[in-house]
């Protein structure tokens, strides 16, 4: 009998190994503690056993059937525990969708720009970033002395003052002449750079478009129908214009462009700071010198030359109103527009 016990017990340790899942924990139950299982088994033998040795396989077969209620107990909560902290496997869930990215509003906004103007007849130049002084300031009739050259705002790239950052996209203009003969009509985005002090309504780095028709008789009346039909386009159709005088080296005579500020319908609003009117741009007849400088007789041709802000018309659209949030890369802005 002893042996037996002694058997069964070893049976018990040996299946330690094996209890992993409830159903393991069933076998376990079913094989060893229920009425028909080996332990009860045990004790029902024991009637057979003369008296003296009863007490003894008595204690032996109740410490046999502890430890094997004890190690169920204990597997038991260990399978519970490890059920209730392991996360369950979802397949409804749906599957992740990877972030696709899209264009930056900077550039939507100068695509949009581009796609009207198109539409209006005008082809696309670029020029390089980095440009010399003769094609940002003298061929533009900048004075020698024009306090833009300063270095307060333009980014000389060597000491010798030849090679710059651009200030404008004006210089565009010069290429332009010089590779196509009239008539010309083109428009000129990119970017450009100015030693500005960074702040919510200005950097050191940002975009333009440039625009220039040149042909015989172009007049200002062209000028402003052009800029006209582009502001319905882009900002909508119920909008007042006004032409205000101004001066840039390169155009005479020179306007800027306001619009009525579309957000409050001109009544003044705090994106219009009260006034009811938008600047977007600077524009005018392109200068006699300017033509000269690019071989074009200004006997022969005119011209009408003009550069939009793509930040503050994306401002204006997107109602972004600290420009810097542009350039922060912060996907929770960008990935809006
Ligand atoms: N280049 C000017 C600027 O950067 C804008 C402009 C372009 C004005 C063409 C007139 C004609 O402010």
């Amino acid at each position: 009998m002893i042996e037996e016990i002694k058997k069964v017990e070893e049976e018990i340790r040996n299946y330690l190994h094996e209890l992993r899942t409830r159903e393991d924990l069933e076998k376990f139950r079913n094989t060893f503690l229920v009425k028909k299982g080996k332990i009860q088994q045990l004790f029902d033998r024991m009637r057979e056993l003369p008296k003296e040795e009863k007490p003894k396989i008595g204690r032996l077969l109740n410490d046999l059937r502890n430890l094997a209620e004890n190690l169920f107990n204990e597997h038991l909560d260990k399978i519970s525990h490890t059920e209730s902290t392991k996360p369950k496997l979802d397949l409804t869930l749906p599957g992740r969708i990877d972030y696709i990215g899209h264009r930056h509003p900077i550039y939507q906004t100068m695509d949009r720009m581009v796609e009207i103007f198109v539409s209006l007849g005008f082809k696309v130049a670029e020029g390089p970033d980095i440009e010399d002084e003769y094609h940002n300031f003298d061929a533009l009739n900048f004075p020698p002395d024009h306090p833009a050259r300063d270095m307060q705002d333009t980014f000389f790239i060597k000491s010798d003052k030849k090679l710059l950052l651009r200030t404008h996209t004006s210089p565009v203009q010069i290429r332009v002449m010089h590779a196509t003969k009239p008539p010309i009509r083109y428009i000129m985005p990119g970017r450009v750079y100015r030693n500005e002090a960074i702040s919510a309504r200005s950097l050191a780095e940002f975009h333009q478009i440039e625009g220039l028709y040149i042909n015989h008789n172009v007049t200002f009346a062209e000028l402003k129908g052009t800029m006209i039909e582009f502001s319905r386009r882009m900002f909508g159709e119920n909008l007042r214009f006004r032409f205000r005088p101004s001066f840039f080296p390169f155009t005479e005579p020179s306007a800027e462009l306001d619009i009525s500020c579309f957000l409050c319908g001109g009544e003044g609003c705090r994106v219009c700071k009260y006034t009811g009117w938008l600047e977007i741009a600077g524009c005018g007849m392109v200068h006699p010198n300017v033509l000269r400088a690019g071989g074009i007789d200004p006997e022969e041709y005119t011209g009408y030359a003009f550069g939009l802000g793509i930040e503050r018309v994306a401002m204006l659209l997107t109602g972004i109103d600290d420009i810097r949030m542009f350039y922060q890369n912060d996907l929770r802005v960008l990935a809006q527009f």
